[in-house]
């Protein structure tokens, strides 16, 4: 009999099919729409593995309910919507898909921080809103990228790629990270320093650290108060590492000069939520690794990692 396996949104139909070659596939067949609590609860309970995004939420009550459960595998490299630890204690394998999207998130990232600095998505509206009369010379000016200081919080793959970007926009990179990597400081020539040093001294605060209990509201209110006044804020980890409160405070009072948001506390977020009625704010809704080859590579991965599993093989991308 064939291991029995839920995908919970609809993917790509050759991923499908590679699937039903060993297993039993049922899936959720909406793209938009996020498979409803009680059906997820249903499914689970006679599969042998769940292919997941990170829209759904993988608790210990979930999981309690899945006596045949093996493998979840989440279509995502964070995890934070898995509780790893029911896991670990049922027995069941996590798996998740980093590395394929390092450079694409990378790309977005370094996107997200120049429209920011360069007020991309405000000239252009500024432009097709017809209020464009003249070349002015302080019109829409923004902060420069070239000689500016780019402070990265979080040296994993991904911090690391944006800091390869960066060397060629001739930044200056500093980061901080609970261990120190002294083979990229050389590789990379970026330098290692405390947080508050980095948060002082940084034109640009990019947050690239998984969302944890650790990591939960990092960036608050004091942290702001250390920035400088010129400072952009850039979050493509995960919404939950910055205040969104502290954070609106810090741009209207104009403590810090502008935020460059792919992620939210709560998402989707809501189109009345306060960040979003700020034109210092450049806001997008959680597309890091959003290249169609990246996506399809995610799924792939994804789809690797719970067959492997299945098979009591050792899947390339363990978390537990
Ligand atoms: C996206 O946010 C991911 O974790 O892959
Ligand atoms: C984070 O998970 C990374 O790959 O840097």
């Amino acid at each position: 009999m064939k291991p029995k396996v839920f995908i919970t949104r609809k993917i790509n139909q050759e991923i499908v099919a590679k699937m039903e070659e060993f297993c039993e596939v049922s899936m959720w067949e909406e793209e938009e729409v996020p498979v409803p609590r009680d059906i997820l609860m249903e499914k689970i309970k006679d599969v042998d593995g769940l292919f997941c995004l990170l829209t759904e939420t993988i608790d210990e009550e979930l999981l309690e309910t899945a006596p045949h459960l093996k493998v979840v595998s989440n279509m995502a490299v964070g995890y934070n919507n898995i509780d790893i630890d029911a896991a670990k204690k049922l027995g069941i394998t996590v798996t998740n898909t980093p590395g394929v999207l390092t450079e694409t998130t990378a790309d977005l990232t370094f996107a997200l921080l120049m429209a920011t600095s360069r007020r991309i998505v405000e000239a252009s509206s500024y432009l097709k809103e017809g209020k464009w009369k003249t070349w002015s010379p302080m019109q829409l000016t923004g902060q420069d990228i070239h000689g500016a200081t780019l402070g990265i919080i979080g040296m994993g793959r991904i911090g690391s790629a944006v800091a390869k970007r960066a060397l060629g926009f001739d930044m200056n990179v500093i980061y901080h990270n609970r261990k120190r990597v002294s083979k990229l400081e050389e590789e990379l020539d970026v330098k290692y320093v405390e947080m508050d040093h980095l948060l002082k001294n940084s034109d640009f605060v990019c947050v690239m650290v998984p969302y944890t209990k650790e990591t939960d509201k990092l960036i608050s209110k004091r942290e702001f108060d250390l920035m400088k006044d010129t400072a952009i804020l850039i979050n493509t980890a995960r919404g939950g590492i910055v205040d969104e409160q502290a954070l609106y405070a810090a741009l209207i009072s104009n403590k810090i000069w502008g935020a460059g948001l792919d992620v939210f506390e709560n998402e989707p977020v809501s189109v009345d939520h306060p960040l979003l009625s700020l034109d210092n704010v450049v806001a997008i809704p959680h597309i890091g690794s959003a290249s169609i080859k990246t996506r399809l590579k995610m799924a792939e991965v994804a789809a690797d990692n719970l067959i492997k599993s299945l098979k009591n093989e050792e899947p390339e991308c363990v978390v537990v």
